[in-house]
């Protein structure tokens, strides 16, 4: 245990902690107790150097001085303004800023707190949309085998994760899944977009043919399935989907909690695949995971089909108390404002070629079965001990982290995406580090 417990408190029982083996950190803390552009700083003082940008959301880097100071300004300025029947200039400021940067068509914005929130924002808005439209019978909704949409009940329900969905009962009710499109005996190594597995879109058709579009509200799925490990759309994948959802009246809803804000070189997979959605769910990069916030991009056509009835009465029940909060609005003008001055928003599109090539000469270290890649998203996938999967993987994090840098892993499989401000020679020290630890594990 060495030094790394100087500034761990003493007794860590009580906060139990998220998507973590409690027992097993507890017992060997990864304490970081500072951040600075690329890096982290361990309690011990050590550099780690993220990979992750946090969890796929600090896109500008750590501690930017304009979202810090934007921050403690309007602490000390409006620090909260009721979100219900009242307002505040910056959240409209920010929901302006926000639509000009989002495909065309998308010019009405939601506030919400954290990706579980604008997923279930945004399924709400969907059976609404059908409802006061006339078409009240559509309320199925349809997810997709591995999809993540958060950890609330309409997120684990349309998701298809299993471990997150099997302790919780039968979960909402008329939901249906596509399935997903790993095909790695086809696709193993594909740089890129996949070439075999477009034609899937069409088993939504099956789908609809099974319940009748009558039936069914919305169609979510993520561009590019991060959480799962990385799945990254086949060629026509999307805009297959796109073309049934449109034949049938059903809305498509593009989860872009990971891939909003610069991820993949445009602000928004939507403008990357050049495929429209009629809502996209964004939090993460918003505020540069500084302050929790999210925000739901819906079309003209689902905004306006509320706007009616007596006008003093309120046209969607639905919000939350920090919907819009004043901070959190500060914080995201002022990481818009970073994203913008560094050209973040493109600058994946300039280096992924360079994380591509880098990347994929990882392609003979041991273990390794398949590695994939977009924007400045990567995936490595190991093959799983026998009879204990996610070990290896575990390991090779566990090992990373010894060796000064952040990963994270779901599975067997290494996902990175690190903060869009990353330099050439900081991919190189990334790839060089993991490669070590590829040779270092069982
Ligand atoms: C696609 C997607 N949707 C939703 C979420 C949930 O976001 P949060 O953890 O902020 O609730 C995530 C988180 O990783 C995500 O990747």
């Amino acid at each position: 245990m060495s030094n790394r417990l100087n500034t761990t408190p003493n007794d860590l029982r009580a906060f139990w902690m998220p998507f973590t083996a409690n027992r097993q950190f507890k017992q060997n803390p990864r304490m970081l107790v500072g951040a600075k552009d690329m890096h982290f700083t361990a309690s011990d003082g050590r550099k780690i150097l993220d990979g992750t940008a946090g969890l796929w959301c600090v896109n500008a880097g750590h501690c930017r001085p304009k979202i810090t100071e934007a921050i403690a300004q309007q602490a000390g300025e409006l620090d909260y303004a009721p979100a219900f029947q009242m307002g505040h200039p910056k959240a409209f400021e920010l929901a302006n800023r926000l639509v000009d940067i989002a495909p065309d068509g998308m010019d009405h914005v939601l506030f919400t707190n954290s990706g579980s929130e604008s997923v279930e924002t945004a399924l709400k808005v969907a059976l609404a949309y059908h409802r006061v439209k006339g078409n009240g019978s559509r309320t199925r909704l349809i997810g997709r085998e591995r999809g993540y949409h958060g950890v609330n009940f309409g997120g684990i329900s349309v998701g298809g994760i299993v471990t997150n969905r099997k302790m919780f009962g039968t979960l909402l009710t008329g939901v249906d899944h596509m399935p997903h499109t790993h095909l790695p005996a086809q696709n193993a190594f594909t740089k890129g977009q996949p070439e075999h597995g477009g034609d899937i879109a069409s088993e939504l058709e099956r789908i609809v043919t099974l319940h009748d579009a009558s039936t069914i509200a919305a169609v979510i799925v993520e561009p590019v399935a991060g959480s799962t490990g990385v799945l990254i759309p086949p060629k026509g994948y999307l805009k297959k989907l796109r073309e049934i959802c449109t034949k049938h009246g059903i809305l498509l809803i593009f989860d872009e909690v990971i891939t909003g804000y610069g991820r993949l070189g445009s602000p928004f997979a939507a403008q990357h695949y050049d495929v429209m959605p009629d809502i996209i769910t964004t939090a993460k990069g918003l505020t540069n995971g500084v302050i929790p916030m999210g925000a739901v991009f819906v079309t003209s056509e689902i905004h306006d089909a509320f706007m009616q009835g007596p006008e003093h009465m309120i046209e969607f029940f639905h919000g939350y108390t920090y919907s819009g909060n004043p901070i959190a609005s500060a914080a995201a003008l002022a990481t818009l404002d970073t994203y913008k001055e560094e050209g973040l928003f493109t600058r994946a599109a300039e280096l992924s070629p360079y994380w591509e090539e880098q990347l994929h000469s990882l392609k003979d270290c041991p273990h390794v079965i398949d590695i994939r890649n977009t924007g400045l998203i990567g995936a490595i996938e190991l093959e799983p001990i026998a009879g204990e999967p996610t070990k290896r993987a575990f390991s090779a994090f566990l090992k990373a982290y010894d060796d000064g840098l952040l990963i994270r892993t779901t599975g067997d499989i290494i996902a990175l995406s690190p903060p869009l401000i990353i330099s050439k020679d900081q991919i190189d020290e990334l790839f060089e580090k993991l490669r070590t630890v590829l040779k270092g594990i069982a």
